[in-house]
């Protein structure tokens, strides 16, 4: 595999999923395979547990690690073709990606959303233009559209947890204050149609559809506690309105998560998570909260997909 960078990378979702929990069992032993090899992480935007566990799981692998915050303190980059530098530019994305490819061996970048134009943020501009300039593999760390290296740790966390032959699994919206982007829910929406083995359903707000091209057949129940009867796990994810792009058109308190909608689920989050606005204290502090594991699965998720771009380096 020479890049991770959407969930249409895993050529083997239970494959991927056997791995990351041998691993689990065993964190150091390929600690061999990354010896001699660098990864570079980019921020263009914040991060507690993709950054740590990313890094974790390249040191597990015996490699060096080098994080940059690019947002704050790398130069303004340029992505357009032919353009004339004179505003706020200062070098282009094809210098920047071909001279990090000179410093490591892969290149993780987290780039999000602007959600101030939609097709814009599909062509995953930072992303895509990375993977064009560089020369060495790159690894999504969340970009505009998906996240899946979360979702990836989410199918552990499932697999880890599920007891039954079909479970049922719901992917819950939830108000927050602010704008937030789609590439959690579409990752996760995109890693459960994998998921031969289990009873996917959405429900949000009508007007509050994911992007059709990823939800494809999957189905909607607008009734939250239509939706929410007998599941056995609810992930709870907010995003902003992917019609009237990017815009916060709903704030109903009616579809925060709560002890008594959750019943006997299990509950999900790929923090970070606004309490008693996304989700109650009670849900969180319970015993049915898998969130601390899910976040610990990243670093196993991380630690499959480098794995599988280090032995195709070797
Ligand atoms: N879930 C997740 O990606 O967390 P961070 O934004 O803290 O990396």
């Amino acid at each position: 595999m020479n890049n991770y960078l959407s969930i249409k990378d895993i050529d083997s979702l239970p494959e991927w999923v056997a791995m990351a929990r041998k691993l689990k069992e065993d964190p150091k032993a390929d600690k061999e395979l990354g010896q001699g090899k660098t990864i570079c992480l980019l921020f263009f935007n914040n991060s507690l547990r993709t950054r740590l566990s990313t890094q974790k799981a390249a040191m597990n692998l015996g490699m060096e690690v080098i994080v940059m915050n690019f947002g704050n303190e790398g130069w303004a980059l340029e992505y357009g073709d032919g353009t004339i530098m004179d505003q706020g530019t200062s070098e282009h994305v094809k210098e920047a990606a071909q001279v990090v490819s000179q410093y490591c061996d892969i290149i993780g970048i987290r780039a999000f959303a602007g959600l101030a134009y939609r097709d814009e943020d599909e062509d995953e501009r930072v992303l895509q233009s990375f993977k064009e300039y560089a020369s060495v593999p790159i690894l999504n760390m969340e970009s505009s559209v998906g996240h899946p290296l979360q979702a990836l740790a989410d199918a552990i966390t499932l697999a880890e947890q599920n007891t039954k032959t079909r479970p049922k699994v719901v992917l819950s919206w939830a108000p927050h204050p602010k704008a937030l982007p789609h590439a959690v829910a579409n990752s996760f929406v995109e890693m459960m149609q994998l998921q031969q083995e289990m009873d996917f359903v959405i429900t949000h707000p009508q007007g509050y559809e994911l992007n059709e091209e990823i939800t494809k057949g999957t189905k909607i129940e607008f009734d939250q506690e239509k939706a929410l009867k007998d599941a056995d796990f609810v992930y709870v994810k907010n995003w902003s309105n992917y019609n009237d792009y990017g815009k916060v058109t709903c704030k109903d308190p009616n579809w925060t998560m709560t002890q008594k909608k959750l019943g006997k689920a299990q509950f999900m989050h790929c923090l970070p998570v606004r309490r008693n606005m996304v989700v109650a204290d009670e849900v969180l502090d319970g015993k049915q909260s898998l969130v601390i594991e899910q976040a610990n699965n990243r670093t196993y998720a991380a630690q499959v997909v480098l794995k599988k771009i280090l032995t195709t380096l070797n």
